[in-house]
């Protein structure tokens, strides 16, 4: 059977950077507290741009970084849970800007595991022998659905974008995956609600709450310590390695004491576990693809490495995927 290789990374983010010291300007809140908690001191948020911008850039470098023209391209995977629209998906939207014609584009939504879904997705359409290659993304404008006013959420989360190029191969590539949900426990984390009300039954306008981030910070504190060490843990079984063989892993950015915790019942070196979300803050979808392109940029990965991306997020969902460089 094929095998599916990531030819190239990147990424793209606002330019507009925001500190906690700014955040304690608009709620009741320190740097301290939110490092503390944390380890985030900054995040990029976005100036008015909305989530197609930072995408359709990243999709742009990732053609000219994968040396591929835009006609080249069989298919398109964006996840999002901040779209510009309902429809058209952002892939869509990527399509038209780049003129990717002869692509298949579509979005899909798993939360802050969704690039993780939408590279799984990939793999096996390419697997399935008729696509040979595609363009993975995740992106967000998380800060249009942030609530502001509520210190206990709007400090976490940044927005930006990051994707992968891949395509067919012969050898190493995405070795294993292992990926779930727990739909029952979907109100732990919310977001975007829109509310089922028009002018024929003359509901009066309202802004509902359910709009913004809701989470429940210590649910989700257990469930991604849980999820993603029992995953982590089933994909180094069933592909016979041990935590030594992984050369990095990259976690969803969320918070540096979900991932000491993990690196801790592990037994792996913390220094092990790539974290940039002191400067990127909590991006969902695109916090594995934008620190997969920091490696990948800064060098630091050799063709044969072993490299265990793992995420989790709302919905609720958990994500590992085991890839050879
Ligand atoms: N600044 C100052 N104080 C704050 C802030 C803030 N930004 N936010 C909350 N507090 C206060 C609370 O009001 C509370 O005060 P009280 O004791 O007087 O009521 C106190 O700090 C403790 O609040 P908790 O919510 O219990 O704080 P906790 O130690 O659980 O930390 C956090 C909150 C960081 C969210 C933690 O629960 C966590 O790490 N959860 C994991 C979830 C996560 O990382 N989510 C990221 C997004 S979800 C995702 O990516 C899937």
């Amino acid at each position: 059977m094929k095998k599916v290789k990531v030819i190239a990374t990147a990424a793209a983010y606002p330019e507009q950077v925001v500190t906690n010291d700014d955040l304690a300007k608009i709620v009741d809140t320190s740097d301290e507290w939110i490092s503390q908690r944390t380890g985030i001191k900054e995040r990029r948020i976005s100036s008015g741009e909305n989530t197609s911008v930072f995408v359709i850039e990243t999709a742009r470098k990732l053609l000219e970084r994968a040396e591929v023209s835009a006609e080249e391209i069989d298919l398109i995977i964006v996840a999002s849970v901040t779209p510009d629209y309902g429809t058209p998906s952002l892939a869509c939207m990527v399509q038209k800007a780049l003129g990717t014609k002869n692509a298949v584009c579509f979005d899909i939504v798993a939360a802050c595991s969704g690039f993780m879904f939408a590279l799984s997705t990939a793999d096996k359409f390419i697997k399935a022998g008729k696509y040979r290659n595609a363009i993975v993304i995740g992106g967000e404008t998380l800060s249009k659905i942030v609530d502001w006013s509520d210190r206990s959420t709007c400090v976490l989360f940044g927005d930006g974008a990051g994707g992968a190029y891949i395509e067919e191969t012969d050898e190493g590539g995405l070795l294993r995956e292992n990926i779930g949900t727990e739909g029952e426990c979907y109100e732990i984390l919310t977001e975007g609600y829109t509310r089922c009300a028009n002018a024929f039954n003359d509901i009066e306008s309202y802004q509902d709450p359910r709009w913004y981030v809701f989470m429940n910070g210590r649910e989700v504190f257990k469930f991604a310590t849980k999820k993603v060490i029992q995953s982590i843990r089933q994909v180094l079984d069933e592909e016979g390695l041990q935590a030594e063989d992984i050369r990095y892993f990259i976690p969803h950015q969320a918070n540096a004491r979900i991932v000491e915790v993990i690196a801790k019942k592990l037994n792996v070196p913390f220094d092990r576990f790539e974290m940039n979300m002191e400067r990127f803050g909590n991006t969902s979808s695109a916090s594995i693809p934008i620190a997969l392109n920091e490696l990948n940029e800064k060098g630091l990965l050799e063709r044969g490495d072993k490299i265990m991306l793992s995420g989790f997020g709302g919905d609720m969902t958990w994500a590992t995927v085991l890839i050879e460089w």
